[in-house]
């Protein structure tokens, strides 16, 4: 389970400071999988990296099964995957294979089962022919199966993914797409952000939207339909807007 409380994350420079995430609370049950709506610029990406520990709050707290990430940030790492965006943070130098034995070891997954890990994602990707390739190479298409093989090489309990099909092409995205399906299956708990409604529509049962760092609604979306009495997820996210602006 998830649990945000009053997370607030202000960032400063010498003229002003933006609330990027202002006093935001919810919770995430164990094998949710939720979609985060938001223009670009309300707060997704700031709040995603907070819930990876990659960025310190301002205010506020976040609990993954309890226990406070900022207080046990390692082992909150190991329950934790994370993709955001394009950013694959893959070695250039390094091959598929050596790229995901370097981040199991970081891990500290111990070398055979690494090994048998790596060998069972490259399956379940397709990757067998490059795995032993250098990055450097790669089509996109190809880095992002090694970097989703990345994020889930320690089997994490918990998925974040920032706007993971955005900037893909239509195959690549439907595969994005099939994945959170499985991965829900196996009852990982997942967040994704996403501007495609559809795509909400059909992965999540929840969603979280934000809007200028502030929260707009937090429920499940067959309870947000029967609010508004329609299934029209881009005319309920907007009117939502409005009404929270
Ligand atoms: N490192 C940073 N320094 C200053 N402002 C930032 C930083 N990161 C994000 N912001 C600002 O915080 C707000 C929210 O950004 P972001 O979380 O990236 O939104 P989203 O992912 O929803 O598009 C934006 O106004 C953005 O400019
Ligand atoms: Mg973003």
């Amino acid at each position: 389970m998830i649990e945000v409380e009053h997370l607030t994350k202000a960032f400063k420079d010498k003229k002003k400071t933006i609330t990027a995430v202002n006093d935001v609370s919810f919770s995430i049950q164990k094998g949710e999988v939720v979609g985060l709506l938001g223009e670009n610029g309300a707060g997704k990406t700031t709040m995603l990296r907070m819930i990876a520990t990659v960025l310190h709050p301002s205010c506020g707290s976040i609990l993954i099964d309890g226990i406070d990430i900022l207080k046990d940030p390692m082992k909150i790492k190991r329950k934790i995957g994370v993709l955001f965006g394009s950013e694959t943070g893959l070695y250039e130098r390094l091959t598929a294979r050596e790229n995901l034995l370097y981040f199991a070891k970081l891990y500290g997954i111990n070398n055979h089962e690494a090994k048998g890990k790596v060998e069972q994602l490259s399956v379940r990707f397709g990757m067998k022919e490059y795995l032993d390739r250098r990055v450097a190479g790669f089509s996109k298409g190809m880095r992002q199966k090694v970097a989703i093989a990345r994020t889930l090489i320690h089997d994490p309990e918990v998925i974040l993914f920032d706007e993971p099909t955005t900037g893909l092409d239509i195959t690549s995205a439907n595969m994005f797409r099939q994945l959170i399906h499985e991965l829900r299956t196996e009852g990982k708990t997942i967040i994704f952000s996403s501007h495609i409604m559809e795509e909400v529509k059909l992965l999540c049962e929840s969603v979280i939207m934000i809007h200028k760092g502030e929260l707009v609604y937090h429920g499940k979306l067959r309870d947000l339909y029967a609010e508004e009495k329609s299934e029209d997820l881009n005319d309920i996210f907007m009117s939502r807007l409005v009404e929270g602006a």
